[in-house]
């Protein structure tokens, strides 16, 4: 799939012009907040937090299994506020994760989860920062980008990718995962659930919702092309199955 080709570009811009919906800033002000509220409620729980930090270690599994190397600088963009991301199981020159919500403390009561979680935080610095716009990082100055489950939720996912394409040096990689639709999933939610419950947390959390054919079309839009992915889901599954999370390994083209 390597496109520098300007037909190519365009077309996919227009891809992206068609998965990315239109946002207005105080919708996206609106998920923020109810994010946040959700991130509040994790960290005092015990089971919420152990979930997350296996959901990290899924992520890390992912990314060495497709040949990312450890020892690297890395940058995480929308980390979230628990910011326990790649840093927590892989070792890293400097990582960095950038949310622009802020990091939250882990308050479960019991001292000694909260003690071990605080630890894995430390392992990351955090930069409290909207991905959308410039962050005070030079160009071409990180490893690895990790992207994880960030940007049906960011008010401009082309826009976060693009950032990320900015800052990784241009052998870098990046580590990409977002949840998607099966095609009748995705008319459900847009024409059922977000008419009948706009309301709803979940809804307001994602501004956006993607089909997996979307994704490449939208990373190719911000400067990157997909290296490795998982496998392919059923026809079955892309159609009329339950949402599911894609991940994949990109190199900036
Ligand atoms: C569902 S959380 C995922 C957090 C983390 N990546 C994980 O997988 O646990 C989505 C995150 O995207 C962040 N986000 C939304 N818009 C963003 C933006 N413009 N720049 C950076 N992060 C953003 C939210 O603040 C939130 O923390």
């Amino acid at each position: 799939m390597s496109s520098r080709g300007s037909n190519t570009t365009a077309t996919a811009s227009a891809a992206c012009l068609v998965a990315c919906e239109f946002m207005e800033t105080s919708r996206w002000e609106e998920a923020q907040e109810n994010e946040l509220a959700i991130w509040e409620r994790t960290t005092t729980n015990v089971a919420h937090v152990l979930a997350e930090i296996a959901e990290a270690a899924v992520l890390v599994r992912f990314g060495t299994d497709h040949g990312l190397a450890t020892n690297s600088t890395v940058l995480e963009l929308g980390i979230g506020p628990m910011s326990i991301g790649w840093a927590a199981f892989a070792s890293c020159t400097r990582a960095i994760g950038v949310d622009p919500l802020p990091r939250l403390a882990i308050t479960t009561g019991d001292d000694n989860v909260d003690q071990f979680v605080t630890d894995l935080q430390q392992r990351t610095e955090f930069l409290q920062a909207d991905a959308t716009r410039q962050l005070p990082l030079d160009d071409g100055s990180f490893d690895l980008i990790v992207c994880d489950n960030v940007v049906d939720h960011a008010q401009d996912p082309r826009a976060v990718l693009a950032e990320g394409r900015r800052i990784v040096r241009s052998d870098g990689r990046m580590l990409f995962g977002v949840n998607v639709f099966s095609t009748i999933g995705r008319l459900k939610w847009r024409q059922v659930t977000r008419r009948l419950h706009p309301r709803e947390p979940n809804v307001l959390c994602h501004p956006h919702s993607f089909l997996e054919g979307e994704i490449g079309g939208l990373l190719l839009s911000a400067g990157w092309e997909i290296l490795a992915s998982d496998d392919p889901r059923s026809a079955r599954q892309r159609l009329t199955g339950h949402a599911y999370r894609v991940r994949v390994v990109a190199r900036p083209i």
